[in-house]
């Protein structure tokens, strides 16, 4: 009797064992990539090039040299293992904005005409006169011939005049490429790129609402825009709205999820469609931020309950999906 329990006691444990290792996307917990390091891709975007999705983001690493800014670019075939590729871009100051200069949320698109791969970032900085600060709200354009790199820095800029902090991508079902930018004065704007990507071009739309972390998704007919409240590194209860043309109407906000869950401690970031032979998955991809040292934030991602102009981030979970098919499975 005693051996069985024990044996059962052990399987168990052998049981929970196989469940922690076996590959799966764990919201809110350390995310090692194929060294076992913590992913260093935070508030980044994605772009997907045959089976391969590559993944850009802020790198944190704290063995990072503190006058640099880095951006990191992983890759996978499967959503859950990721490679780390190189660290892409390494930036001192490029223009002369002071020690505390600011890169944020990178994001790369692949222009297949010119066969370069073009990233916008956030790049900030104080105003002349002050130590901290965003105050110059523009966005930085650099570009590769490779998708890991190395992207080489061309210029920054306040798109289409206006002030630009937090970016995010959406390349529509067409592969036309946008960028979503926050105009701290206006709104959520949502802007076109030239034919060779490296200017944005015309505006499409001024959400007069103040979002950051701004996400656009098309899913069944729909336009899904997705933002968070501006509270800094702080949660807060993240919003989205509909509409049937990117130009809008857009339809109310409302909450993805229990407001005071603070979207689970997470801030939007990007939305991701897995379109596979039998569902299309669209993940929530979001950023727990832990200031206090940003390399060990962490990452939110779950699929999202979406249609008929409705979307819910379910209770964050372990999952796991097969990108062939496009179903995402949640784990006990
Ligand atoms: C957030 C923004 C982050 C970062 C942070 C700095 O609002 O989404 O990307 O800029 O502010 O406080």
């Amino acid at each position: 009797m005693e051996i069985i329990r024990k044996a059962g006691a052990v399987g168990l444990g052998l049981a929970a064992l196989l469940l922690a290792a076996s590959p799966a996307i764990r919201p809110g917990e350390i995310w090692p990539d194929t060294r076992g390091r913590h992913i260093q891709a935070h508030g980044g975007g994605i772009i997907r090039l045959g089976d391969a999705y590559y993944w850009f983001g802020e790198d944190r690493s704290p063995d990072n040299d503190p006058g640099k800014r880095y951006v990191a670019c992983y890759s996978s075939r499967n959503l859950i293992d990721w490679t780390f590729r190189n660290q892409v871009l390494q930036l001192a100051d490029p223009e002369g904005f002071g020690p505390s200069w600011v890169l944020e949320r990178p994001k790369v698109f692949y222009n297949t005409r010119t066969r370069k791969f073009v990233m916008y970032m956030h790049i900030d900085g104080p105003a002349p006169g002050r130590t901290r600060g965003y105050d110059l709200a523009r966005v930085g354009v650099a570009a590769a011939d490779r998708v890991d790199g190395a992207y080489h820095y061309l210029r920054s800029f306040r798109p289409l005049g206006h002030e630009s902090r937090d970016i995010g991508q959406f390349i529509d079902d067409d592969g036309t490429p946008y960028l979503i930018f926050e105009d701290r004065p206006f709104g959520f704007r949502i802007a076109t790129l030239s034919a060779d990507y490296l200017n944005v071009e015309k505006e499409v739309c001024l959400i007069p609402l103040h979002l950051e972390g701004g996400a656009v998704v098309h899913y069944q007919g729909l336009y899904y825009a997705v933002g968070s409240a501006l509270t800094g590194w702080a949660p807060n209860p993240n919003r989205y709205a509909t509409a049937k043309s990117l130009a809008g109407p857009w339809s109310e906000f409302r909450d993805i999820a229990p407001p005071e869950t603070k979207t689970y401690g997470a801030q939007s970031t990007m939305l991701l469609k897995v379109a596979g032979r039998k569902a299309t998955t669209i993940i929530f991809m979001a950023d727990m931020w832990k200031p206090q040292n940003l390399s060990d934030s962490r990452y939110l991602w779950m699929p999202l309950e979406i249609g008929g102009g409705r979307m819910w981030l379910p209770k964050p979970q372990p999952w796991t999906i097969d990108v062939h098919t496009g179903i995402a499975h949640m784990l006990p």
